[in-house]
């Protein structure tokens, strides 16, 4: 089967790699030549993925009858819409449907009007006055996030980047001033305290199959210091929990985004393809951060890893709304990926580095390789201002996963940085403690 794949990360190399093991022919369209999409696809297209017009045009004239979008840019432009209408099942959300990432206010008011559980609470504010009010009611632990899309850059959390309410209004007001996420207006919400996990899940409209959980490492330097990122790194444990999260709790955050996609379903916006809730384990449980329309990077490199079933037939289900629940295989596997970064990743990324990758090397340790927004060129690979290269370690034990993955670092030189701390002994055992001093809190 011929299918197209949009986007040209890591998390696009990991869903390409997932196609072909099953059978198909890929089409990607990216704009970076990233060498492990390059490879694995039968062809591609060089080009901007939010040009719609360009990319349908693209995969009608390759005959593909599936599409799968990894980034939500040409999402809230509409490509699945496109697509759909020119024919090809797509398993990723119309533009009404991503909303649930592209505005932080619509999925914040769909989970209030629907009484979906784990909400913080948020105000809205369109003006510096209604920011002014938002404070006056819920206090300083709050954080102040635009409404739209920021690349995860956006998000200002008092304690950490604001200092005092005075920093959380002149925030709000630079937010409407320069309307930073597209428009004027933001949400003011309850700070969340806990350990945050990724939940994804294969969704067709209806129904819906959750992976493996992962953590994610926003920050960009060792010990959780520095600015947020799109992810640092991140891991998962054999059997789908991770060494904080129980069953229950990872059962509640299954049923929140379950009612989520009823809750877009029954307002007319069907949500198909990979849902990805973020969420802050609280002492209350798992409340959501935000959700994202679609596969998260790194996290996708977990989970696509141990991915034991068909993913074309998965990708089929999420586009026909004919996904089987409950029962995607995953190989009883941890993963632990680590990013390889730019020099300078997260304040001033050092863009145009060649950077030398021993592909055998890398394999000869049992390891992994996806390549991210990489530029190939004569044959030699360059950094761009993001991410350059994931490498995933997949062993029963997450630590043992972790050595996979450092090791394999190794064969990897040039302008670059890493965070070793993802995964280790030392990093799980302050995540478990951290958790255990969240629990035992009172008040
Ligand atoms: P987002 O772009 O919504 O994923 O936010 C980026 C990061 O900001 C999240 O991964 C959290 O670490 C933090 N964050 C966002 N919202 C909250 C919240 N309500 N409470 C605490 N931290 C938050
Ligand atoms: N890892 C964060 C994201 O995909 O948004």
């Amino acid at each position: 089967m011929k299918v197209l794949a949009v986007g040209g990360g890591g998390r696009e190399h990991a869903i390409v790699e997932a196609l072909v093991r099953s059978g198909a022919n890929v089409y990607a369209c990216m704009k970076n030549s990233n060498p492990g999409i390059r490879r694995a696809a039968v062809d591609c297209l060089l080009a901007d993925e939010t040009g719609v017009a360009k990319v349908v045009e693209y995969a009608t004239g390759k005959g593909v009858s599936l599409a799968v979008i990894g980034p939500e840019a040409p999402l809230e432009k509409g490509l699945a819409d496109s697509l759909e209408a020119a024919g090809i099942p797509t398993a990723s959300p119309s533009r009404a449907a991503a909303m649930i990432e592209t505005s932080k206010v619509f999925a914040r008011e769909l989970m209030l009007k629907h009484g979906i559980a784990g909400r913080a609470k948020f105000i809205v504010a369109r003006d510096v006055n209604e920011a002014e009010l938002a404070l006056d009611e819920l206090g300083e632990d709050i954080v102040v996030k635009p409404e739209g899309l920021t690349g995860g850059k956006g998000v200002k959390v008092f304690g950490e980047h604001l200092r005092s309410r005075e920093e959380a209004i002149a925030y709000s007001g630079e937010i409407l001033e320069r309307r930073i996420g597209g428009s004027a207006s933001l949400v003011i919400e309850e700070k969340l305290v806990g350990e945050e996990f990724t939940l994804q899940a294969f969704c067709d409209g209806k129904r819906l199959a959750p992976m493996p959980a992962v953590q994610d490492h926003k920050r960009a330097f060792e010990g959780d210091q520095g600015p947020n990122t799109g992810g640092m790194g991140s891991y998962s444990q054999a059997g789908g929990l991770l060494p904080f999260l129980s069953q229950s709790e990872y059962d509640s955050a299954v049923d929140i985004m379950r009612r989520t996609v009823e809750a877009l379903g029954s307002e007319g916006a069907e949500y198909k393809g990979a849902l990805y809730g973020q969420f802050m384990l609280t002492r209350e449980g798992p409340k959501v951060v935000e959700f994202n329309a679609r596969f998260g990077d790194p996290e996708a490199m977990n989970t696509l890893s141990i991915f034991d079933d068909d993913f074309v037939s998965i990708c089929e289900g999420m586009a026909g709304g004919s996904l089987s629940s409950g029962n995607v295989s995953f190989a009883p596997e941890a993963t632990v990926c680590k990013y390889i970064v730019p020099e300078g990743y997260g304040v001033k990324p050092l863009s145009g580095q060649e950077i030398q990758i021993d592909e055998r090397a890398v394999s000869n340790e049992g390891a992994l390789l996806y390549y991210a927004n990489v530029n190939e060129e004569g044959g030699r690979v360059y950094t761009t201002t993001s991410r350059a290269a994931g490498v995933v370690g997949v062993s029963e034990e997450i630590e043992e996963a972790e050595s996979v993955a450092e090791r394999a670092i190794r064969h990897i030189t040039g302008r670059i940085a890493i965070r070793h701390d993802i995964g280790t002994r030392e990093m799980l055992e302050s995540r478990v403690r951290h958790m255990q001093e969240i629990r035992g809190a009172s008040g």
